[in-house]
Protein backbone atom coordinates (compact mmCIF):
# COMPACT_ATOMS: atom_id res chain seq x y z
CA UNK A 1 0.00 0.00 0.00
CA UNK A 2 2.70 2.78 0.89
CA UNK A 3 4.55 1.80 -2.22
CA UNK A 4 1.19 2.01 -4.51
CA UNK A 5 1.14 5.72 -2.54
CA UNK A 6 4.86 6.44 -3.34
CA UNK A 7 4.54 5.63 -7.30
CA UNK A 8 1.39 7.39 -7.27
CA UNK A 9 3.41 9.93 -5.68
CA UNK A 10 6.22 9.85 -8.00
CA UNK A 11 4.07 9.62 -11.46
CA UNK A 12 2.06 12.61 -10.23
CA UNK A 13 5.33 14.60 -10.30
CA UNK A 14 6.36 13.42 -13.54
CA UNK A 15 3.24 14.35 -15.13
CA UNK A 16 3.45 17.75 -13.66
CA UNK A 17 6.89 18.21 -14.66
CA UNK A 18 6.28 16.84 -18.28
CA UNK A 19 3.62 19.50 -17.82
CA UNK A 20 6.16 22.74 -17.17
CA UNK A 21 8.17 21.39 -19.94
CA UNK A 22 5.66 20.62 -22.37
CA UNK A 23 4.23 24.28 -22.27
CA UNK A 24 3.81 25.40 -25.74
CA UNK A 25 5.95 28.30 -27.09
CA UNK A 26 3.36 30.41 -27.41
CA UNK A 27 1.98 29.88 -24.30
CA UNK A 28 5.44 30.71 -22.69
CA UNK A 29 5.50 33.64 -24.59
CA UNK A 30 1.94 34.43 -23.76
CA UNK A 31 2.74 34.28 -20.05
CA UNK A 32 5.76 36.44 -20.47
CA UNK A 33 3.67 38.94 -22.21
CA UNK A 34 1.52 39.30 -19.14
CA UNK A 35 4.71 39.61 -16.77
CA UNK A 36 6.36 42.34 -19.10
CA UNK A 37 3.14 44.66 -18.74
CA UNK A 38 2.83 43.97 -14.77
CA UNK A 39 3.12 46.53 -12.35
CA UNK A 40 7.08 47.58 -11.88
CA UNK A 41 7.81 45.46 -14.93
CA UNK A 42 10.41 46.67 -17.90
CA UNK A 43 6.68 48.17 -19.33
CA UNK A 44 7.53 51.16 -16.79
CA UNK A 45 10.62 51.79 -18.93
CA UNK A 46 10.34 49.97 -22.02
CA UNK A 47 7.05 50.30 -22.76
CA UNK A 48 4.61 48.21 -23.97
CA UNK A 49 5.50 48.76 -27.93
CA UNK A 50 8.89 47.94 -27.07
CA UNK A 51 9.75 51.42 -28.23
CA UNK A 52 11.54 52.50 -24.94
CA UNK A 53 11.36 56.32 -24.49
CA UNK A 54 12.87 59.26 -26.74
CA UNK A 55 16.75 59.77 -25.55
CA UNK A 56 15.95 58.32 -22.55
CA UNK A 57 15.22 54.23 -22.62
CA UNK A 58 16.35 52.57 -25.20
CA UNK A 59 14.17 50.25 -27.06
CA UNK A 60 13.51 46.54 -26.95
CA UNK A 61 11.93 45.88 -29.98
CA UNK A 62 14.29 45.27 -32.67
CA UNK A 63 17.11 45.67 -30.65
CA UNK A 64 20.77 44.56 -31.77
CA UNK A 65 21.49 43.79 -28.03
CA UNK A 66 19.43 40.80 -27.82
CA UNK A 67 20.98 39.36 -30.66
CA UNK A 68 23.76 36.32 -30.62
CA UNK A 69 23.99 36.22 -26.82
CA UNK A 70 20.64 35.20 -24.48
CA UNK A 71 23.03 35.17 -21.57
CA UNK A 72 23.64 39.28 -22.24
CA UNK A 73 20.04 40.40 -21.58
CA UNK A 74 19.86 38.00 -18.84
CA UNK A 75 22.99 39.23 -17.38
CA UNK A 76 21.53 42.99 -18.34
CA UNK A 77 18.07 42.16 -16.41
CA UNK A 78 19.99 40.55 -12.98
CA UNK A 79 22.83 43.06 -12.81
CA UNK A 80 21.48 46.01 -14.51
CA UNK A 81 23.53 48.48 -17.02
CA UNK A 82 24.97 51.99 -16.57
CA UNK A 83 26.66 53.60 -19.17
CA UNK A 84 26.57 55.49 -22.73
CA UNK A 85 25.20 52.78 -24.99
CA UNK A 86 24.25 52.78 -28.88
CA UNK A 87 20.98 50.88 -29.66
CA UNK A 88 20.31 50.21 -33.13
CA UNK A 89 21.91 53.43 -33.79
CA UNK A 90 20.82 55.81 -31.39
CA UNK A 91 22.64 56.90 -28.26
CA UNK A 92 21.73 56.60 -24.54
CA UNK A 93 23.30 57.30 -21.54
CA UNK A 94 21.59 56.01 -18.55
CA UNK A 95 21.74 53.78 -15.72
CA UNK A 96 19.29 50.40 -15.54
CA UNK A 97 18.57 48.82 -12.31
CA UNK A 98 18.87 45.59 -11.55
CA UNK A 99 15.46 43.97 -11.94
CA UNK A 100 14.88 42.38 -8.48
CA UNK A 101 10.81 41.75 -9.02
CA UNK A 102 11.23 38.54 -10.77
CA UNK A 103 12.45 34.95 -9.68
CA UNK A 104 14.37 32.80 -12.23
CA UNK A 105 10.86 31.09 -13.70
CA UNK A 106 9.32 34.52 -13.98
CA UNK A 107 12.30 36.25 -15.59
CA UNK A 108 12.92 33.49 -18.01
CA UNK A 109 8.75 33.88 -19.22
CA UNK A 110 9.80 37.82 -19.71
CA UNK A 111 12.77 36.96 -21.16
CA UNK A 112 10.90 35.13 -24.14
CA UNK A 113 8.23 37.43 -24.80
CA UNK A 114 11.29 39.84 -24.85
CA UNK A 115 13.15 37.75 -27.24
CA UNK A 116 9.81 37.37 -29.59
CA UNK A 117 7.77 40.11 -29.51
CA UNK A 118 7.48 43.32 -32.01
CA UNK A 119 9.26 40.76 -34.56
CA UNK A 120 12.35 39.62 -32.44
CA UNK A 121 13.28 36.51 -33.18
CA UNK A 122 15.06 35.01 -31.04
CA UNK A 123 15.61 32.22 -28.12
CA UNK A 124 13.08 31.07 -25.40
CA UNK A 125 14.88 31.23 -22.23
CA UNK A 126 14.57 28.72 -19.58
CA UNK A 127 14.36 28.98 -16.37
CA UNK A 128 17.90 27.06 -16.02
CA UNK A 129 19.68 29.44 -17.52
CA UNK A 130 18.67 32.27 -15.39
CA UNK A 131 19.15 30.31 -12.29
CA UNK A 132 23.00 29.60 -13.73
CA UNK A 133 23.33 32.99 -14.53
CA UNK A 134 22.30 34.76 -10.94
CA UNK A 135 24.63 32.40 -9.25
CA UNK A 136 27.26 33.11 -11.70
CA UNK A 137 27.41 36.98 -12.77
CA UNK A 138 29.71 39.09 -10.85
CA UNK A 139 27.91 40.97 -8.45
CA UNK A 140 28.55 44.63 -9.85
CA UNK A 141 26.07 46.46 -12.11
CA UNK A 142 27.29 46.38 -15.45
CA UNK A 143 29.01 48.87 -17.55
CA UNK A 144 29.10 48.34 -20.95
CA UNK A 145 32.65 48.07 -21.13
CA UNK A 146 32.15 44.81 -18.40
CA UNK A 147 29.18 43.81 -20.32
CA UNK A 148 30.53 43.41 -23.00
CA UNK A 149 34.06 41.70 -22.48
CA UNK A 150 31.50 38.99 -21.10
CA UNK A 151 29.57 38.73 -24.11
CA UNK A 152 30.68 40.66 -27.02
CA UNK A 153 28.38 41.66 -29.93
CA UNK A 154 29.62 39.47 -33.03
CA UNK A 155 31.09 41.58 -35.67
CA UNK A 156 27.81 41.91 -37.85
CA UNK A 157 26.14 44.26 -35.01
CA UNK A 158 29.11 45.54 -33.47
CA UNK A 159 29.44 48.32 -36.18
CA UNK A 160 26.48 49.47 -35.43
CA UNK A 161 26.11 49.04 -31.76
CA UNK A 162 28.39 49.03 -28.99
CA UNK A 163 29.27 51.65 -26.87
CA UNK A 164 30.20 55.19 -28.27
CA UNK A 165 32.15 57.60 -27.06
CA UNK A 166 30.71 60.61 -25.70
CA UNK A 167 32.09 64.13 -27.55
CA UNK A 168 31.69 67.71 -26.36
CA UNK A 169 28.22 67.54 -27.77
CA UNK A 170 26.34 65.26 -25.04
CA UNK A 171 26.78 68.09 -22.57
CA UNK A 172 23.04 66.92 -20.06
CA UNK A 173 19.80 69.13 -19.84
CA UNK A 174 17.84 68.88 -17.20
CA UNK A 175 17.75 65.06 -15.81
CA UNK A 176 14.84 63.34 -14.24
CA UNK A 177 17.49 60.40 -13.19
CA UNK A 178 20.50 59.63 -12.42
CA UNK A 179 23.80 60.10 -14.93
CA UNK A 180 26.31 57.91 -14.01
CA UNK A 181 29.63 57.76 -15.63
CA UNK A 182 32.67 56.13 -15.18
CA UNK A 183 35.20 58.11 -16.68
CA UNK A 184 39.06 60.45 -15.97
CA UNK A 185 38.07 63.12 -13.90
CA UNK A 186 40.37 65.95 -12.91
CA UNK A 187 41.65 65.57 -9.61
CA UNK A 188 40.94 61.78 -8.96
CA UNK A 189 42.84 58.22 -9.55
CA UNK A 190 41.98 57.06 -12.91
CA UNK A 191 38.65 55.09 -10.74
CA UNK A 192 36.37 57.71 -11.06
CA UNK A 193 32.57 58.21 -11.50
CA UNK A 194 30.61 61.37 -12.78
CA UNK A 195 27.56 61.26 -11.18
CA UNK A 196 24.82 63.60 -12.14
CA UNK A 197 21.86 63.97 -10.39
CA UNK A 198 18.14 65.46 -10.88
CA UNK A 199 17.96 68.85 -9.91
CA UNK A 200 21.67 69.32 -11.45
CA UNK A 201 23.36 68.86 -9.25
CA UNK A 202 26.95 66.68 -9.39
CA UNK A 203 29.65 64.72 -8.12
CA UNK A 204 33.15 62.71 -8.70
CA UNK A 205 33.00 59.40 -6.81
CA UNK A 206 36.68 57.94 -6.55
CA UNK A 207 36.50 54.36 -6.67
CA UNK A 208 40.25 54.02 -6.42
CA UNK A 209 40.36 55.71 -2.79
CA UNK A 210 36.52 55.36 -1.94
CA UNK A 211 35.76 58.94 -1.50
CA UNK A 212 33.85 61.62 -2.53
CA UNK A 213 36.10 63.94 -4.12
CA UNK A 214 34.40 66.93 -5.23
CA UNK A 215 30.57 68.43 -5.85
CA UNK A 216 29.10 70.93 -8.36
CA UNK A 217 26.43 72.52 -10.09
CA UNK A 218 26.82 75.71 -12.04
CA UNK A 219 28.20 75.02 -15.50
CA UNK A 220 26.65 71.53 -16.10
CA UNK A 221 27.94 68.08 -16.19
CA UNK A 222 31.26 66.68 -17.32
CA UNK A 223 31.99 67.19 -21.11
CA UNK A 224 34.15 63.92 -21.79
CA UNK A 225 36.43 63.88 -24.38
CA UNK A 226 36.48 61.76 -27.38
CA UNK A 227 39.35 59.46 -26.49
CA UNK A 228 38.54 59.03 -22.74
CA UNK A 229 37.33 55.49 -22.66
CA UNK A 230 40.65 53.79 -23.95
CA UNK A 231 43.53 56.34 -23.02
CA UNK A 232 45.72 55.86 -20.33
CA UNK A 233 44.76 58.81 -17.87
CA UNK A 234 45.04 61.32 -19.93
CA UNK A 235 42.57 63.25 -21.38
CA UNK A 236 40.41 63.30 -18.39
CA UNK A 237 36.91 64.88 -18.98
CA UNK A 238 36.37 68.47 -18.52
CA UNK A 239 33.45 70.23 -16.67
CA UNK A 240 32.83 74.33 -16.40
CA UNK A 241 31.38 75.08 -13.10
CA UNK A 242 33.63 75.76 -9.93
CA UNK A 243 32.89 72.81 -7.27
CA UNK A 244 31.17 74.07 -4.10
CA UNK A 245 32.51 71.79 -2.02
CA UNK A 246 35.77 69.66 -2.59
CA UNK A 247 37.55 67.03 -0.15
CA UNK A 248 40.91 67.90 0.75
CA UNK A 249 43.59 66.22 -0.93
CA UNK A 250 47.44 66.60 0.24
CA UNK A 251 48.39 65.55 -3.25
CA UNK A 252 46.44 68.99 -5.14
CA UNK A 253 46.87 71.10 -1.59
CA UNK A 254 47.68 74.18 -3.33
CA UNK A 255 45.51 73.86 -6.21
CA UNK A 256 42.57 76.03 -6.17
CA UNK A 257 38.69 74.83 -6.89
CA UNK A 258 39.12 76.95 -10.23
CA UNK A 259 42.22 75.55 -11.57
CA UNK A 260 40.61 71.77 -11.12
CA UNK A 261 38.17 72.72 -13.38
CA UNK A 262 40.06 74.42 -15.59
CA UNK A 263 41.72 70.99 -16.11
CA UNK A 264 43.09 71.04 -19.69
CA UNK A 265 43.99 67.92 -20.96
CA UNK A 266 47.49 68.41 -19.54
CA UNK A 267 46.85 67.95 -15.73
CA UNK A 268 48.04 64.21 -14.34
CA UNK A 269 45.58 62.12 -12.70
CA UNK A 270 47.26 61.07 -9.73
CA UNK A 271 48.74 58.73 -8.21
CA UNK A 272 45.94 57.06 -5.38
CA UNK A 273 49.11 54.94 -3.84
CA UNK A 274 50.14 58.14 -2.00
CA UNK A 275 46.77 59.59 -0.81
CA UNK A 276 47.33 60.10 2.83
CA UNK A 277 44.01 61.69 3.66
CA UNK A 278 41.03 59.26 3.95
CA UNK A 279 38.42 60.83 5.50
CA UNK A 280 37.26 58.99 8.33
CA UNK A 281 38.88 57.74 10.92
CA UNK A 282 38.58 54.90 13.19
CA UNK A 283 40.85 53.80 15.97
CA UNK A 284 42.97 51.10 15.41
CA UNK A 285 42.22 50.52 11.82
CA UNK A 286 45.80 51.85 9.86
CA UNK A 287 45.24 49.96 6.18
CA UNK A 288 43.71 52.12 3.34
CA UNK A 289 39.75 51.87 2.46
CA UNK A 290 39.14 48.98 -0.30
CA UNK A 291 36.39 49.52 -3.20
CA UNK A 292 34.04 46.75 -3.23
CA UNK A 293 31.83 47.97 -5.94
CA UNK A 294 28.11 49.53 -6.52
CA UNK A 295 24.54 48.86 -6.87
CA UNK A 296 21.66 50.93 -7.93
CA UNK A 297 19.05 52.11 -5.95
CA UNK A 298 16.68 53.97 -8.45
CA UNK A 299 18.78 54.87 -10.40
CA UNK A 300 21.05 56.18 -7.46
CA UNK A 301 24.62 54.37 -6.80
CA UNK A 302 24.94 53.07 -3.51
CA UNK A 303 29.24 53.00 -3.28
CA UNK A 304 30.37 50.23 -0.70
CA UNK A 305 33.34 49.38 0.59
CA UNK A 306 35.71 47.89 3.40
CA UNK A 307 37.74 49.91 6.26
CA UNK A 308 39.29 46.89 8.08
CA UNK A 309 36.41 45.14 9.10
CA UNK A 310 34.02 47.44 8.67
CA UNK A 311 32.08 47.44 5.60
CA UNK A 312 30.61 50.94 4.71
CA UNK A 313 28.56 52.38 2.36
CA UNK A 314 27.89 56.27 0.84
CA UNK A 315 24.73 57.18 -1.49
CA UNK A 316 24.24 60.81 -2.33
CA UNK A 317 21.47 62.41 -3.30
CA UNK A 318 19.98 65.89 -3.53
CA UNK A 319 18.84 67.14 0.16
CA UNK A 320 14.67 67.53 0.67
CA UNK A 321 14.95 71.31 -0.34
CA UNK A 322 17.04 70.06 -3.75
CA UNK A 323 19.58 73.00 -2.89
CA UNK A 324 21.98 70.62 -2.31
CA UNK A 325 23.38 66.83 -2.00
CA UNK A 326 22.61 64.47 1.23
CA UNK A 327 25.58 61.67 1.53
CA UNK A 328 23.93 58.54 3.56
CA UNK A 329 26.67 56.58 5.33
CA UNK A 330 26.24 53.32 6.85
CA UNK A 331 28.81 51.31 8.86
CA UNK A 332 28.64 48.04 9.82
CA UNK A 333 29.47 47.01 12.05
CA UNK A 334 29.15 50.21 13.63
CA UNK A 335 32.05 51.96 15.75
CA UNK A 336 32.90 55.58 17.48
CA UNK A 337 34.47 57.14 14.51
CA UNK A 338 35.94 60.66 13.32
CA UNK A 339 34.77 62.17 9.97
CA UNK A 340 36.80 64.94 8.74
CA UNK A 341 35.26 67.13 5.99
CA UNK A 342 36.86 69.95 4.44
CA UNK A 343 35.73 73.36 5.27
CA UNK A 344 34.91 75.87 2.84
CA UNK A 345 33.38 79.29 2.05
CA UNK A 346 31.86 78.21 -0.72
CA UNK A 347 29.29 75.58 0.87
CA UNK A 348 27.60 75.15 4.53
CA UNK A 349 27.59 71.75 5.67
CA UNK A 350 25.73 69.88 9.07
CA UNK A 351 24.93 66.33 9.97
CA UNK A 352 21.92 64.92 11.17
CA UNK A 353 23.65 63.24 13.61
CA UNK A 354 26.07 65.52 16.06
CA UNK A 355 27.73 69.29 15.27
CA UNK A 356 30.14 69.57 12.31
CA UNK A 357 33.54 71.43 13.85
CA UNK A 358 35.03 74.55 12.33
CA UNK A 359 37.17 72.73 11.38
CA UNK A 360 34.88 70.17 9.57
CA UNK A 361 35.61 67.79 12.54
CA UNK A 362 32.70 65.01 12.73
CA UNK A 363 32.45 62.92 15.67
CA UNK A 364 30.10 60.11 15.97
CA UNK A 365 29.63 57.74 18.78
CA UNK A 366 29.19 53.84 17.80
CA UNK A 367 25.32 54.18 17.33
CA UNK A 368 25.17 56.90 15.78
CA UNK A 369 27.85 55.60 13.16
CA UNK A 370 25.04 52.84 11.86
CA UNK A 371 23.17 55.50 9.64
CA UNK A 372 23.99 59.14 9.34
CA UNK A 373 24.01 61.95 6.63
CA UNK A 374 25.91 65.02 5.69
CA UNK A 375 24.41 67.27 3.90
CA UNK A 376 26.37 70.04 1.66
CA UNK A 377 24.83 72.78 0.56
CA UNK A 378 26.42 75.98 -1.57
CA UNK A 379 26.37 79.80 -0.33
CA UNK A 380 24.92 81.86 -2.99
C1 LIG B 1 13.75 51.88 -14.47
C2 LIG B 1 13.69 51.74 -15.92
C3 LIG B 1 13.96 50.38 -16.52
C4 LIG B 1 13.34 49.18 -16.23
C5 LIG B 1 12.24 48.91 -15.22
C6 LIG B 1 13.93 48.22 -17.13
N1 LIG B 1 14.88 48.80 -17.92
FE1 LIG B 1 16.00 47.90 -19.35
N2 LIG B 1 17.03 49.61 -19.65
C7 LIG B 1 16.76 50.82 -19.04
C8 LIG B 1 17.75 51.78 -19.43
C9 LIG B 1 17.80 53.25 -18.98
C10 LIG B 1 18.63 51.11 -20.29
C11 LIG B 1 19.89 51.70 -20.93
C12 LIG B 1 21.03 51.60 -19.93
C13 LIG B 1 22.26 52.34 -20.37
O1 LIG B 1 22.14 53.38 -21.02
O2 LIG B 1 23.37 51.87 -20.03
C14 LIG B 1 18.13 49.75 -20.44
C15 LIG B 1 18.71 48.79 -21.25
C16 LIG B 1 18.19 47.53 -21.47
C17 LIG B 1 18.71 46.56 -22.42
C18 LIG B 1 19.88 46.75 -23.37
C19 LIG B 1 19.61 47.80 -24.41
C20 LIG B 1 18.41 47.52 -25.27
O3 LIG B 1 17.61 48.43 -25.46
O4 LIG B 1 18.25 46.38 -25.75
C21 LIG B 1 17.93 45.44 -22.30
C22 LIG B 1 18.06 44.14 -23.09
C23 LIG B 1 16.95 45.70 -21.27
N3 LIG B 1 17.13 46.99 -20.80
C24 LIG B 1 15.98 44.79 -20.84
C25 LIG B 1 15.10 45.02 -19.79
C26 LIG B 1 14.17 44.02 -19.28
C27 LIG B 1 14.00 42.62 -19.84
C28 LIG B 1 13.51 44.61 -18.24
C29 LIG B 1 12.47 43.98 -17.31
C30 LIG B 1 12.82 42.70 -16.72
C31 LIG B 1 14.00 45.97 -18.11
N4 LIG B 1 14.96 46.18 -19.07
C32 LIG B 1 13.56 46.88 -17.17
C33 LIG B 1 15.74 51.08 -18.15
C34 LIG B 1 14.93 50.13 -17.58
Amino acid sequence: MYLYTKILIFSLLFFLSLKVYSESRDEIIEKGRKLYNGAGSCVACHMQDGKGQKGTIPPLAGSDWLKESSARSIAISLRGLAGPIKVNGKKYYSAMPPQLLFNDEKLAYILSYVNNAWGNKENIITKKQITQARKELPQDVFTPQTLLKHFPFDKKYSKKNGTFTPTYDDTLGDISSPVLYRTFMPGASPAAFAVALPGNHYYCWDAGESRLRYVWTKGGFIKANQAHWSSNGKPVAEFNGTPYYRAQTTLLKNETFEELSKTNMQKPIYDTSQAVDFPIFIEGIKEAPSFLGYRLMDGFPIFRYSLGKHTITELIRMNSEKTGIKRIFTISPPTKMTFKLTPTEKASMHSDCGKIKPDGTLSLSSSESSKFSIIITPKE
